[in-house]
């Protein structure tokens, strides 16, 4: 799909690059020539995922263990990445979330998912942005959110309204960095399984969900996904910023339309009784009219 060296010379980092989707991402931005650096909080899941990633792609991969909700050592961790070089691109990937009613939170459950996701994101971009603009550089933030920062969602209000601030950042920031040179934008993925997402959004079989919800009729295929961040990633899309993309196969629409619940539920006979509903009243109607 792209040049093989798309992403050659850039340096990004990956937040949670060493599991799940944050994984396959920074993988495919090092097969297209990337250096990458990966941080996450578990220093042996991060040297093992790294080891793989070297050897399927034969690239450079460097890992930094970080709490990113810890502003102190999100701004030290940069700093140590910025000594061998500045950064030309951030994926702000790491999150966390569960499944609970609202009601069931303690303060400190939201605080574990808000401190991650809002608080987290926010720190290493500003760790980055900082910099980029002291050293006069450009800068490329590309953060992974969700289509409930459109809709809301229940039962994962901690994780909407923090996605949804960090739409805000993307933004805001957008228009008060674009003069530096420094764009952000946002994906909001449907679909894509991964073990840590599954374990804590779809832990009992009841909570399964058809693939009537979706009307491409699949999951993602996390190939999709990298090479949407890829090119999102690469001085070819350079003119994009401040936008949010998703990629769910049309998922999120199909919950908006009035009568998305109807596809595929009806046949031609049950079209042929509407319409003549309909025409019987139009008919009373224009009768009426004279
Ligand atoms: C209610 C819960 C809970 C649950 C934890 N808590 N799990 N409350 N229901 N299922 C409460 C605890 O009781 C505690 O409050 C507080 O939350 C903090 O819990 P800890 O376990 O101490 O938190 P911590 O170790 O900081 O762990 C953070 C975490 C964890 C978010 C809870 O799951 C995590 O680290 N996750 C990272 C990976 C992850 O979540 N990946 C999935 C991302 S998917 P009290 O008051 O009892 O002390 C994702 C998808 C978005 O983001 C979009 C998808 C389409």
């Amino acid at each position: 799909m792209f040049r093989e060296d798309l992403l050659q010379g850039k340096r990004i980092l990956v937040t949670g690059g060493g599991t799940g989707l944050g994984r396959s991402i920074a993988e495919r931005m090092m097969e297209l020539g990337a250096e990458v650096a990966i941080c996450g909080r578990r220093g042996s899941v991060l040297e093992e995922a790294a080891a793989e990633m070297r050897e399927a792609t034969g690239g450079t991969v460097t890992t930094h263990v970080v709490d990113i909700r810890v502003a102190e050592a999100v701004d030290e961790m940069v700093g140590e990445i910025w000594q061998s070089g500045p950064l030309h691109g951030l994926i702000n990937n790491a999150a966390g979330n569960f499944l609970s009613r609202t009601e069931d939170l303690s303060p400190r459950a939201f605080d574990a998912i808000a401190n991650i996701v809002l608080h987290g994101t926010f720190y290493v971009t500003n760790a980055c942005g900082k910099r980029w603009i002291a050293d006069g550089l450009p800068g490329n933030v590309l953060s992974i959110i969700v289509t409930w920062v459109w809709t809301g969602s229940p039962y994962v209000v901690p994780s909407a309204m923090s996605k949804a601030g960090i739409a805000a950042m993307t933004k805001s920031l957008a228009v008060e960095w674009g003069p530096n040179g420094i764009r952000l934008n946002a994906v909001a993925p449907g679909t894509f399984p991964t073990e840590g997402a599954g374990a804590r959004l779809r832990p009992s079989p009841k909570l399964q969900r058809s693939m009537d919800d979706i009307p491409m009729r699949r999951n993602g295929e996390r190939h999709e996904l990298s090479n949407l961040a890829a090119y999102l990633m690469a001085d070819e899309s350079a003119y994009i910023t401040g936008e949010v993309m998703a990629i769910d196969g049309g998922r999120w629409l199909q919950g908006t339309g009035g009568y998305s619940h109807l596809v595929g539920k009806l046949d031609d006979d049950d079209w042929a009784d509407i319409r003549d509903r309909i025409r019987t009243v139009n008919e009373k109607d224009k009768a009426l009219r004279g």
